[in-house]
């Protein structure tokens, strides 16, 4: 299917439209925020399963109950998203935990009065890119992808879900104020996951113990979360996610790029890179 047919816009930017009915956007846009909840945002792809399984684990002090017993969607559930106007998030003890898709300046308005805690994770937009390619093939909320020339002219264009993957991660990047704000790689996670972990413990004022966060850090390993059912999506229909075609948890690596895009693909993503981040000063793990 196309985007015409599964997806419609909201404030410029793509969304499945079936999970984003209008009454869960206005839902979204009058949400009140506490000051300790504590709010994961990517933009797709870019390790948002993998902090929605850290995050309750260092809230809990290690207890893994909450990522043995409820489902990452409902764990720490899209604000933007159909379920959370049904799951009494009113009603839920601090800290809340909640995700969202969505780039600063679509925030709330409670967002900035209140400033909750917000972990912004980035990815490598190659890997971004080849993650979403695949998972496009996978998801039937989700427009085909086509070939790769097609969707990579796409995705450079913001004409995928959630919009351009460089206006996201400006915006959050050059979010005002960002002394709430924890930026994490999904690279440094891979490279060394209990040293984030650790970090994530100290943003949140969680105190944990060396053998609590290598304990953490142990269950949130690709090949351990790849077999909790609450946190591999195998506990959704196929008709909504066929897994036979690409599991949820794919590959899990940094560079898989390599495997999907060829050198003229790689050259020309490059140089939108360049030109569309020219102004960043941030340093990035990937580059
Ligand atoms: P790949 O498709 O490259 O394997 P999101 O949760 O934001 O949709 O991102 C999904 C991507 O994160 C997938 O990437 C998935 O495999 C990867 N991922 C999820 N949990 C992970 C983990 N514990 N370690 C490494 N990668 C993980």
């Amino acid at each position: 299917m196309t985007e015409a047919d599964l997806y419609k816009r909201y404030k410029g930017v793509y969304v499945p439209a079936d999970l984003h009915p209008p009454q869960s956007l206005k839902f979204y846009e009058d949400f009140t925020f506490r000051p300790d909840d504590i709010l994961v945002v990517t933009y797709p792809k870019s390790g948002t399963t993998w902090t929605q399984e850290i995050v309750p684990l260092v809230v809990s002090g290690g207890d893994p109950t909450p990522v043995e017993t409820v489902p990452n969607w409902d764990r720490v559930p899209w604000l933007e998203e159909n379920r959370a106007m049904i799951l009494s998030l009113e009603d839920r003890p601090s800290p809340r935990m909640f995700t969202t898709h969505f780039r600063h300046d679509m925030m709330p308005a409670s967002y900035s009065q209140v400033k909750p805690k917000v972990i912004y994770v980035m990815r490598n937009p190659k890997d971004v890119f080849t993650s979403l390619y695949h998972y496009s093939e996978t998801a039937s909320f989700l427009a085909n992808p086509g070939a790769t020339d097609d969707f990579l002219k796409k995705f450079l264009d913001g004409q995928v879900i959630f919009g351009s993957w460089f206006d996201h991660v400006k915006s959050w990047l050059n979010a005002e104020p960002s002394d709430n704000v924890l930026y994490v790689a999904y690279e440094d996670m891979i490279k060394d996951l209990k040293g984030v972990v650790a970090e994530v413990a100290r943003f949140l004022e969680k105190p944990l113990s060396s053998e609590a966060t290598e304990m953490i850090a142990e269950r949130c390993l690709f090949k351990n979360m790849k077999k909790n059912p609450m946190s591999n999506y195998s506990l959704v229909p196929a008709e909504l996610m066929d897994q036979s075609k690409n599991p949820f948890l794919r590959k899990g690596i940094a560079g898989d790029w390599k495997n999907l895009l060829t050198a003229e693909q790689v050259e020309h993503f490059d140089a939108i890179y360049k030109e569309k981040m020219k102004d960043v000063k941030y340093k990035f793990a990937w580059d």
